[in-house]
């Protein structure tokens, strides 16, 4: 049996026991749920926050830091119509759109199963004619509200990054190959959001644009496609449950030569984490022309001038959270109980050690506060005194803690802590001294 078929068939309740352990452990909250809800925008607990966070420095430290060829920028969400004018937003960042004119849903006319049947109410032929939805959110800059103050909350960060091309070449001393990278949120009016936050109107993207030599794109492109996968293999995806999907040639965009999509298998099918695309000039080209600023370089050694390619790797943080998330879920039966863990890498894992006394008693918690302050420095830490050892571990489990420090009554006479690991839950006594070593080894 192929790895690939092994997973084909995914848990069914994977999804379901994803979406309650969000919000039973604060990962995931509804927003505005004490409202009723707003539909499809989430907002992050206490352990989702460190997750996305993880998520979203391992990605920075892997695309700017380890690297001399790429560089960082944060540029502003909300957009001048110009920017969407050039890169072809306004005209065409659209999806096809039709109301049932029988219970007024609406649907996105390219995913529907059946094009004639309305999935809502299941009436066929109450659809209007399709027409063009443009997903990007508009509001006014300024007090008056005409048209000329309009703006927009970016789709993409991308452009963010175009648009800035030429301030970074003459800041950063940089020249091509190189690359801009950057981390933030996006806006997108999605017509049918959903499968909780893998689709929502608010996401947060990583995005990086490299600019190359035209002759050198497509083996550049190659050389991202590699790498991307790279990092979700590194940092714990099974490889039988990620791949790489080239698009063929009706789905690659006018000016794209090369596109591939990382798809991870989720409950609900093969589905897109990131995208990774040879732009070509298509970009600066586009933003050279329509603001007549120059967005090139001038190559001193061969003595030419060229518009750069550009490949652009372009990720979805708060989806690819997700992903970790059902990539790290394990259920285990131990002495006849279900034991849930998340078999987070422990980068990503939103606490990396957990300090439990063994009991509230006064005369354990000094060494216990001593033992936080050891760690908290250096590693995200949890402090836990409510209920049973057994029942805390469980917890710890549950949220992927890599390691649990128990400070128990002998602890007071030898100084030494017992820690615990989280998959095989092997247990190591340690010297307090030792501690701090005995984690650095064992955590990144
Ligand atoms: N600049 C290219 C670009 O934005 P994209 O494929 O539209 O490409 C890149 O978006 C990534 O952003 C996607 O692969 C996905 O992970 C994430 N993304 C896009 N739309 C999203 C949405 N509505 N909700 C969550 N993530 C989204």
């Amino acid at each position: 049996m192929s790895p690939e078929s092994a997973l084909s068939a995914p848990d069914p309740d994977l999804f379901d026991k994803i979406v309650n352990l969000s919000k039973r452990r604060g990962f995931v909250f509804q927003s505005a749920e004490i409202y009723g809800g707003f539909r499809s925008t989430y907002d992050y607990g206490p352990l989702g926050v460190l997750l996305l966070r993880n998520v979203k420095d391992a990605w920075w430290r892997s695309m700017v830091q380890l690297r001399h060829d790429v560089v960082g920028l944060d540029a502003s969400i909300l957009t001048p119509p110009q920017v969407w004018q050039a890169s072809g937003h306004l005209a065409n960042f659209s999806d096809p759109l039709v109301d049932c004119t029988n219970c007024n849903a609406r649907h996105r006319v390219d995913k529907l199963d059946d094009p004639d049947t309305c999935p809502t109410c299941g009436t066929s032929g109450s659809f209007t004619e399709a027409r063009d939805f443009n997903l990007m959110f508009k509001t006014q800059a300024g007090p008056v509200a005409d048209t000329a103050a309009d703006v927009f909350l970016r789709p993409e960060t991308a452009q963010g990054m175009f648009i800035n091309f030429a301030n970074v070449l003459n800041t950063s001393r940089k020249k091509p190959p190189f690359g801009i990278a950057q981390i933030g949120k996006s806006f997108r009016n999605e017509i049918t959001p959903g499968n909780f936050v893998f689709r929502t109107r608010e996401f947060e993207q990583m995005e990086m644009e490299f600019f190359v030599p035209p002759a050198d794109s497509q083996r550049w492109y190659e050389y991202w496609c590699q790498t991307r996968m790279d990092w979700y293999l590194d940092l714990g995806m099974d490889p039988a449950a990620i791949r790489l999907r080239e698009h063929d040639a009706e789905e690659l965009a006018h000016y794209s030569t090369g596109t591939a999509d990382v798809e991870y298998l989720f409950p609900w099918g093969w589905d897109e984490l990131e995208g990774i695309a040879n732009r070509g000039d298509y970009d600066l080209t586009q933003h050279a022309n329509a603001s007549g600023e120059k967005l090139d370089y001038f190559d001193q050694a061969n003595n030419e001038r060229y518009t750069p390619h550009v490949i652009e790797p372009a990720a979805g943080a708060t989806r690819t959270a997700m992903a970790f998330l059902m990539a790290a879920y394990d259920e285990e039966t131990v002495n006849d109980d279900t034991r849930t863990v998340l078999r987070l890498d422990p980068r990503l894992a939103p606490y990396k050690v957990a300090v439990l006394p063994l009991s509230k008693k006064d005369t354990l918690t000094p060494t216990a506060h001593e033992i936080f302050d050891i760690v908290k420095g250096r590693w995200m830490a949890d402090y836990d005194e409510t209920q049973s050892i057994g029942k805390r571990y469980a917890r710890q489990d549950e949220v992927g803690t890599p390691f649990c420090v128990t400070v128990d009554f002998d602890t007071l006479d030898d100084r030494s802590v017992t820690v615990r690991e989280r998959d095989s839950r092997q247990q190591d006594r340690v010297a307090i001294d030792r501690l701090d070593g005995y984690l650095a080894e064992r955590l990144a």
